[in-house]
């Protein structure tokens, strides 16, 4: 069977991981540019001014997309490059960037998929108490508008959210992502409830004018039955679902029952009532409205038996050059459990792996890690397309190098390898064998 005829291949990137101008033409402060200037914050007290310098290599980028036959780009918006503050005024150089992106994907048949937040929050807004603010959703709704008026016309994909358990969690309860806060669980359940209000106002401005599709991507790490009998099935469906009140942030369901089911699940508010935010009907209507596909970030996940609950990796397990474990089987469970809890169709919209990549004496990428992993992961997603599970695409992380967070430039993802003195770009190895798969529409794997 495998992937369906109308499947799409594509690779992604994030505005501030890859842009780089952080302080050109008009563009407003955002948390990661003033996170990443505090000292002892990123490895090497690396930042994104320069970044891959998208920005002023977008001819370059684009021909590259062009070369490794990407059927769809997904990209993010830098809030604070279009709107400065925010909110109000618009930034035309911002518009006319973004412009150009777009007109040069679809110059080449490639398909733009635009995510709105993917953690940049203009620092103007961050200010007025970020998504502490119950504002934040009106905010957030006035940008989503702006996009609509000035791309829907011609972009038809959108994700409103990259990742909310890692922009929270990272960011406002363990402090090392930007803003770099350590907040209480009080202030979290109202990020929380603020950020997914925030998704449903978007959902509302996109609906207007042309007809698109609208996803929500979350991070997860799929729990992974450590055999096929059905109580490590069900062992393992449990603990995907199922968190606990401590771990609310980094888990998968409180950011989507309410999306999908209109209700957050029972042991998030079950107990500990002080620290509710006020949650009404109306509010679950606003987030729970119909959208049209699930994007799901998936790097690796963990082995779970009905016996021992989660089990630890043996020593010296598969890892790559991050630390994350090699788990295949994360793009068969993943994909299989969350279509089945949602019902909606799913989309891979992050996979990839960071290596020790090196230029060798030849100028070339010889990344064959990376290969084998992307061949392991996307037959475990071709069994879950053969078992009938509605699979709608599949993004490589990441298109370039880039500038990963708290990594800095440390760690490697990209399909090109970026050579950050010159910026000068080399297509991998692993770049010319995600253009045979996406040839073939996966039959090589
Ligand atoms: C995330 C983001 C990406 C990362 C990638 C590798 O998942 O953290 O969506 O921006 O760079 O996942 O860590």
């Amino acid at each position: 069977m495998g992937f369906k005829k109308d499947f799409i291949w594509g690779a992604a990137s994030a505005a501030y991981q890859v842009e780089g101008a952080a302080f050109e033409d008009g563009k407003g402060l955002n948390i990661w540019d003033a996170f990443s200037h505090e000292k002892g914050k990123i490895f090497d007290n690396h930042n994104g001014d320069t970044a891959c310098d998208q920005y002023h290599r977008l001819e370059e980028d684009l021909n590259i997309m062009s070369e490794l036959g990407l059927q769809s780009y997904r990209f993010s918006v830098s809030w604070a490059r279009i709107l400065p503050n925010g909110t109000g005024e618009v930034n035309e150089k911002g518009i006319e960037f973004y412009n150009r992106l777009i007109n040069g994907l679809t110059k080449r048949g490639i398909k733009p998929c635009m995510t709105l937040y993917h953690w940049d929050l203009p620092y103007a807004l961050h200010l007025k108490g970020g998504w502490l603010n119950d504002s934040s959703p009106e905010w957030f709704g006035e940008y989503a508008g702006v996009i609509k008026k000035y791309f829907g016309d011609r972009v038809h994909d959108f994700i409103t959210f990259n990742e909310p358990q890692v922009f929270v969690g990272c960011g406002y309860f363990e402090g090392v992502h930007a803003p770099g806060y350590k907040l209480s669980k009080a202030e979290l359940l109202r990020i929380g409830h603020n950020v997914l209000k925030a998704h449903g106002t978007a959902v509302k401005e996109l609906r207007k004018g042309e007809e698109c599709r609208i996803g929500i991507t979350g991070a997860s790490c799929p729990a992974i039955p450590v055999s096929e009998s059905s109580e490590d099935i069900e062992a393992a469906k449990r603990c995907y679902y199922e968190s606990n009140y401590d771990a609310f942030v980094f888990s998968d369901a409180y950011w989507l029952d309410p999306v999908f089911k209109g209700k957050y699940p029972d042991w998030v508010y079950g107990f500990e009532e002080i620290n509710k935010p006020v949650i009404t009907d109306d509010d679950l209507k606003l987030i729970c409205q119909p959208i049209d596909f699930l994007g799901m970030n998936i790097y690796n996940g963990k082995y779970v038996s009905a016996k021992n609950g989660v089990l630890p990796n043996p020593q010296g397990f598969s890892r790559t050059a991050i630390g994350w474990p090699v788990t295949p089987e994360a793009l068969y469970w993943g994909p299989k459990f969350m279509f089945e809890r949602y019902g909606k169709p799913i989309i891979i919209t992050e996979n990839g792996m960071a290596c020790h990549d090196a230029v060798s004496l030849d100028g070339n990428v010889h990344d064959e890690n990376r290969i084998d992993y992307f061949r392991r992961y996307l037959r475990e997603y071709k069994r879950a397309a053969d078992d009938g599970i509605n699979l709608n695409g599949y993004y490589v992380w990441s298109l370039t190098d880039n500038f990963e967070w708290g990594h800095g430039y440390n760690q490697r993802f990209g399909l090109t390898y970026i050579d950050y003195g010159t910026q000068k770009r080399i297509i991998k190895d692993s770049g010319m064998f995600i253009k045979d798969v996406i040839k073939c529409n996966g039959e090589n794997l």
